[in-house]
């Protein structure tokens, strides 16, 4: 079997392990075992994204052309053809070549007495797609599942087709420069020079000084003294959650829901000689790897590896001046980097998840120093995570104010301003969905 048909045999396992067993395509991935020198390996790291991201779609398209229902335990080669769909549809392989690889990938996966039926669908698509007048369901035509189109629509009546648009668009890679390291510029050029391009052809510096956004992304091994921690690869919106919260502040800060260190690398970046970090996040391999960032960008915190509602095990009951929660969420503000998201999760884990983040965020207000500040970040764009989480915090909570951000002007006009915070939408100036609330601690 050529390399080709091997890897489309195990790019349909990994989308099938995805939408059938609900597994998470990291996970999915990393189970499949595909070698990391594999020159293959974008080919295939580009079919399992865009079938999961596409999905309803290749789903639709698949439908015109069988006669019943695929059978639950051959999955798989329902998942190879709308693989080989999505090859034909979205990439410039030439379509005999999918057909041809995609047929071989069935005998691969021991589904041999498939490969002909393979085979038909992929033929019959080729010879009457353009002529095929098809009435699509909105699942088909915005490629979401219907209760995140539905959930969307009620939260953002305006802009809810717009946001199911960037969704299905890959974010662009963002770079955040250790600003104790290097000046963002001179990294900016430093990329450039090793990549053998011009400044505009290589990236923009973002709206917050030390941001970095490439126009293509790139291992993190291109990245000039990665290893040495000039740079991190975050987000732009995520990027936005410490600048809030320090804004000229300093004391003694807690990053809570830490892991795997984004924010907290960030903090330590950018804080005065007299303030100190403590992390903390409940999983104890994701706290590892905030140790590992920490010691790659050479800065140091208090890192600790609890449940964040068990005070009485990790608190020395000293108040915080500055805490950041960033709360576990549906991620809906980051589907464009993670499509899985839309298959794994469901309508129910909104209501479960917005208790989570109430408990935890009651929690710590009572670690929070009189006149401290605690924001409350999340990357979902639903207001049952956000908005209604505050108010109803707020509700309940006397001592509790709620603040402006106050960013610079530019992010601010692009945020939408809402009920009880500021909410980025997906895709506006590239970055990522990304809601915040600040919160002031009254003195009584
Ligand atoms: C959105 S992620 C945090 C991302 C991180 N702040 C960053 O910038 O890299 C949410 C984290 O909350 C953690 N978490 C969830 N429930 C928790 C709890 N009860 N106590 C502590 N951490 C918790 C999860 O393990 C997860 O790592």
């Amino acid at each position: 079997m050529s390399n080709g048909v091997k890897i489309r045999a195990k790019a349909a396992v990994v989308i099938d392990q995805v939408t059938q067993k609900g597994r998470s395509l990291d996970r999915a991935i990393e189970v499949i075992g595909l070698d990391k020198n594999s020159k293959q390996k974008s080919l295939f790291m580009a079919i399992c994204y865009g079938a999961i991201r596409h999905y309803w779609e290749l789903q639709a398209d698949l439908n015109r052309y069988i006669s019943r229902p695929i059978k639950k335990k051959d999955s798989v080669i329902e998942n190879l053809i709308v693989s080989g769909l999505f090859q034909i549809k979205y990439t410039r392989i030439p379509a005999h070549a999918v057909v041809v690889q995609t047929v071989e990938a069935a005998k691969d996966l021991k589904k041999h007495n498939l490969s002909a039926f393979v085979n038909a669908v992929l033929r019959k698509y080729l010879r009457t797609s353009n002529s095929a007048n098809m009435v699509l369901e909105d699942q088909a035509i915005y490629n979401h599942p219907q209760w995140l189109l539905d959930q969307f629509r009620e939260d953002w009546p305006d802009h809810w087709q717009e946001i199911c648009k960037n969704n299905n668009i890959q974010g662009p890679m963002w770079l955040r420069v250790n600003r104790k390291k290097i000046e963002t510029k001179k990294y900016l050029s430093k990329i450039a020079e090793s990549l053998n391009k011009s400044l505009e052809e290589t990236g923009y510096i973002g709206d917050l000084d030390h941001s970095i956004c490439l126009n293509d992304p790139i291992s993190v091994d291109l990245l000039p003294n990665f290893e040495k921690g000039f740079v991190s690869v975050q987000d732009g919106a995520a990027q936005i959650a410490a600048e809030i919260l320090l804004n000229g502040r300093n004391g003694k800060i807690l990053d809570a829901c830490a892991a795997p260190g984004g924010k907290t690398g960030h903090l330590l970046e950018i804080i005065d000689s007299n303030s100190s970090v403590t992390a903390i996040d409940i999983d104890p391999k994701r706290t590892e790897i905030i140790n590992d960032n920490l010691m790659r960008l050479d800065l140091s915190a208090n890192v600790i590896s609890a449940n964040i509602l068990d005070t009485k095990k990790w608190w020395n009951s000293e108040l915080y001046d500055l805490i950041l929660l960033d709360a576990p969420c549906s991620s809906t503000g980051v589907i464009r980097r993670h499509p899985d998201i839309k298959h794994l999760k469901r309508k129910e884990d909104i209501d479960s998840l917005n208790n989570t983040q109430s408990r935890i965020l009651n929690s710590l207000w009572n670690l929070l120093a009189p006149g401290g500040y605690l924001l409350y970040v999340t990357c979902s764009i639903l207001k049952k995570e956000n908005d209604l989480v505050i108010k109803y915090f707020l509700n309940r909570n006397t001592t509790a104010i709620q603040k402006n951000l106050l960013l610079n002007n530019n992010i601010n006009d692009v945020m939408h301003k809402t009920d009880y915070g500021c909410q980025l939408l997906p895709g506006t100036k590239g970055m990522d969905g990304f809601y915040f609330s600040l919160l002031k601690k009254a003195v009584l």
